[in-house]
């Protein structure tokens, strides 16, 4: 189970501590609870990364894994305040495929608004650099795909339906204010 980079309050008003208490605490933890049930009589070796168990297993060890990992991602791509997209080879990429940073994140919205029930919106990086929006049902990750995962918004209503109840897009919107780009960078690299 991770630990957040951040207080639980920090990322307020955007998501509320509320909501990180039952996302990181309930959630996530009963994602984690689950696969550590499952595993054993999966026939998955305890060796395998979870990266690993997300692309060789389906049923209820992919749901629990694949939620775990899209998590873990979603998590640790937050900080207090934000921190902006600076010049370098992701911006480029992002500027050359979409004109702009808005444009991609108005792109990147409209997918999340657009995906029927629950599930992720991804930005990921293909093998030659490129970059790809996906939308993901339920428990899915891009890896499964050979992708490289770089950014997703959850759009499960469990991470917003105590601050935005119905509001979906107003939350995705909202959360452009505290991505930490640098990490998403690093994950580009
Ligand atoms: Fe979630």
């Amino acid at each position: 189970m991770i630990t957040l980079p951040y207080g639980a309050q920090d990322l307020e008003p955007v998501i509320s501590e509320r909501t990180i208490g039952f996302h990181h605490g309930k959630h996530l933890q009963a994602y984690v609870d689950n696969l550590n049930k499952m595993q054993p009589g999966s026939g998955l070796s305890q060796d395998l990364t979870l990266e690993e168990i997300v692309c060789k297993s389906n049923g209820g060890v992919f749901n629990n894994a694949g939620q775990i990992l899209n998590h873990n991602l979603y998590f640790t791509q937050f900080c207090k305040g934000g921190k902006a997209l600076a010049d370098g080879s992701l911006k480029a990429q992002i500027v050359k495929q979409w004109g702009s940073l808005e444009a991609f994140q108005t792109e990147f919205v409209a997918k999340g608004v657009g995906l029927f029930g629950s599930g992720w919106v991804w930005l990921s990086a293909k093998s030659d650099g490129s970059l790809v929006i996906t939308q993901e049902p339920g428990a899915s990750n891009p890896i499964t795909q050979g992708l490289k995962p770089l950014l997703t918004f959850d759009v499960w209503e469990h991470a917003y339906y105590l601050d935005y109840q119905n509001r979906r897009a107003a939350h995705l919107e909202a959360l452009w204010q505290i991505v930490d780009w640098s990490v998403i960078e690093h994950r580009y690299k």
